[in-house]
């Protein structure tokens, strides 16, 4: 069937541009919950805590979304599984992908460090990379090095190419990178060629946002996280202007048994692969304390103050919110959960 003019517009309609509030309003919810579990060692509680909040409060938010990638199949607890249909979904509702982690940084909360972010990002339906594979090899700069970098080159190479672009001397380039072994090359890659490290123990979304901002002290992200954690990287990035490339990296047996038929592990994937069209929207809420965003802080008679930032392609906005939530006033499914 032909679609009509006003079905395709509908499509394709740029999201409201109030979205971003009520869009606000989920990762808050997700972020109060989780940190009421910040340092009592049990990550899966923290996650579990922030999936509900998440969930409840975006089935209050008038779109019609799928989670296209995320943590997880269906069954596999606590998550916003992979193909959940999420919102209101009325009438006008826009149809859209959501990218979800509603808790970057489940061992960082647990353990009461710094950095976690309840985090999801949408677009409009099509737009957002899904795949099931767990990790991708990532490298990312802010925007005044965007195009030197290209993750089919040496990384030594990069590294040079991303100094030359920022007008600095190698020595001066700061890499941030997730502390594994699995980046003991990398880390020896970037000494032999004399330039400085700043190691971080979790939550890579943070880390290549962080390379967007000159006063955060780092330069570029390298290493391997998350598939997920890099689409959602995109999304942040799109928004400001930086640039992110990701490939596929073989994890697990099936993983590794389907890398050798599936052209796709070898393709890398730009900012706009992982990320496209004209209107994507990125919403984190600081669960603890981190360089973006600072953490929830639980304050007398029951007073919550959380920090949000929402950002949007489409017009580049970069929107911080600082929210005091009277948690005596708020809905049944906005309520922490415990
Ligand atoms: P979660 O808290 O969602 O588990 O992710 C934390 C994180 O550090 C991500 O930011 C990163 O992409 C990923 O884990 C790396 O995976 P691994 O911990 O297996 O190295």
């Amino acid at each position: 069937m032909e679609k009509t003019d006003i079905a395709m517009e509908k499509e394709t309609k740029l999201m409201d541009r109030n979205l971003g509030l009520a869009l606000a309003r989920v990762t808050e919810t997700a972020a109060i919950s989780s940190a009421k579990w910040m340092g009592r060692g049990d990550k899966n509680a923290a996650d579990q805590a922030a999936v509900t909040g998440m969930r409840n409060m975006f089935e209050t938010v008038n779109i019609d979304g799928v989670v296209v990638i995320g943590e997880g199949e269906k069954d596999e607890a606590p998550m916003l599984y992979i193909g959940e249909e999420i919102g209101k979904a009325g009438p006008d509702a826009v149809k859209v992908d959501i990218a979800v982690d509603p808790l970057d940084g489940t061992t960082s909360t647990a353990k009461g460090l710094s950095n976690a972010i309840a985090v999801i990002a949408l677009a409009p339906r099509g737009n957002l990379y899904h795949t099931k594979n767990y990790y991708m090899s990532k490298l990312a700069v802010g925007p005044k090095a965007k195009d030197a970098i290209d993750l089919e080159k040496p990384l030594k190479e990069n590294l040079l190419n991303v100094a030359d672009a920022l007008n600095k001397k190698i020595e001066d380039l700061t890499v941030t990178i997730l502390e594994r072994d699995r980046h003991k090359d990398i880390m020896a890659q970037c000494r032999q060629l004399g330039c400085r490290i700043k190691l971080f123990t979790d939550g890579d979304v943070g880390a290549a946002i962080a390379t967007c901002f000159e006063d955060s002290g780092v330069d570029v992200l390298a290493g391997i996280g998350g598939c997920p954690e890099g689409v959602l990287a995109a999304a942040a990035l799109k928004c400001l202007g930086g640039e992110i490339q990701g490939r596929l990296v073989a994890h697990t047996s099936e993983e590794i048994r389907r890398s050798q038929t599936d052209p796709s592990y070898y393709k890398v994937m730009k900012t706009d692969d992982l990320a496209a069209g004209d209107d994507v929207l990125f919403i984190a809420t600081g669960v603890s304390d981190g360089d973006m965003l600072k953490g929830v802080r639980f304050l007398p008679n029951n007073k919550v103050r959380t920090h949000t930032v929402v950002m949007r392609s489409a017009t580049g906005t970069v929107r911080f919110i600082e929210a005091l939530h009277d948690m005596n006033k708020k809905p049944p499914y906005a309520k922490v959960v415990k």
